[in-house]
């Protein structure tokens, strides 16, 4: 494992991790310095084409949207979302995570799942790819967005992944709308740190999407908390623009050549 993997473990039990997903440059050069972790998440599908769900996002897409990314981020560890598709099995898992780390220069990749794609996150740990896990809702094969955890089943299942993820080799185990004591248990019980979205304060680290946080993206979930109304704030600004040129206050002579 590299140092900047090791440093995000070793924070286990002494510091929280802070993880936000960034989609662009602009984004990731601005919370760089607050995150240990940049997510480039497949939840820009949604966020920023309107796809009803991520099965759309290509590998295309996250490679360019990650080449941006990269430009932006100087010192948080920089993960990559494997989409739909692009890990049914390990020889195409191997493949195209090779082509994310050539192609975006990124420190790891994220796959969803638990027992299903054991083999397959082996395989990417034995070629010295490093990968983060996610459980609980898993937006790639969702049927539902229940939060997990409430039946008995559900819990034992999302349990035994997560044991079975930190054995694969994952550095960080994403828990995503996790019952709050069973996300505990899982923090309690695997050695590497989990980091949740709506899976309460007992997990390791908290990861939250950008566009969400800022007030841009327009959601109402309840893992949501909106830190500021960035959209209010465009909104005024482009509307103070068209009243200066409407008025011929913009452009000044400071302004013109
Ligand atoms: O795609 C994404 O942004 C994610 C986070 C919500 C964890 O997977």
């Amino acid at each position: 494992m590299n140092k900047s993997i090791l440093k995000i473990i070793s924070k286990k039990n002494k510091s929280k991790i802070i993880c936000l997903t960034a989609y662009s440059k602009n984004i990731a050069s601005i919370i760089d310095k607050h995150c240990d972790i940049i997510l480039v998440g497949d939840s820009l599908g949604s966020v920023l084409y309107n796809f009803s769900t991520t099965k759309k996002v290509s590998l295309d897409m996250m490679i360019e949207h990650s080449k941006s990314v990269r430009m932006g981020v100087r010192k948080s560890l920089m993960v990559v979302d494997m989409p739909h598709n692009s890990y049914r099995n390990s020889k195409e898992a191997l493949k195209n995570a090779k082509k994310i780390i050539l192609r975006t220069k990124c420190d790891a990749v994220k796959l969803e799942g638990g027992r299903k794609i054991y083999q397959i996150i082996k395989t990417l740990v034995k070629n010295k790819i490093q990968v983060m896990g996610h459980l609980g809702i898993l937006p790639q094969s969702a049927t539902n967005f229940r939060f997990k955890g409430k039946k008995l089943i559900e819990r034992k299942n999302i349990l035994r992944d997560s044991k079975l993820l930190e054995q694969a080799g994952v550095f960080s185990i994403v828990l995503e709308c996790v019952e709050t004591s069973l996300a505990k248990e899982i923090t309690k019980i695997v050695a590497i740190p989990t980091i949740g979205i709506g899976a309460s304060l007992h997990c390791d680290g908290q990861v939250l999407v950008t566009d969400d946080l800022i007030g841009l993206n327009k959601i109402d979930a309840r893992f949501v908390k909106k830190y500021l109304n960035v959209t209010k704030q465009i909104n005024d600004a482009v509307l103070k623009f068209k009243q200066d040129v409407i008025k011929g206050k913009f452009p000044r002579k400071k302004h013109s050549y």
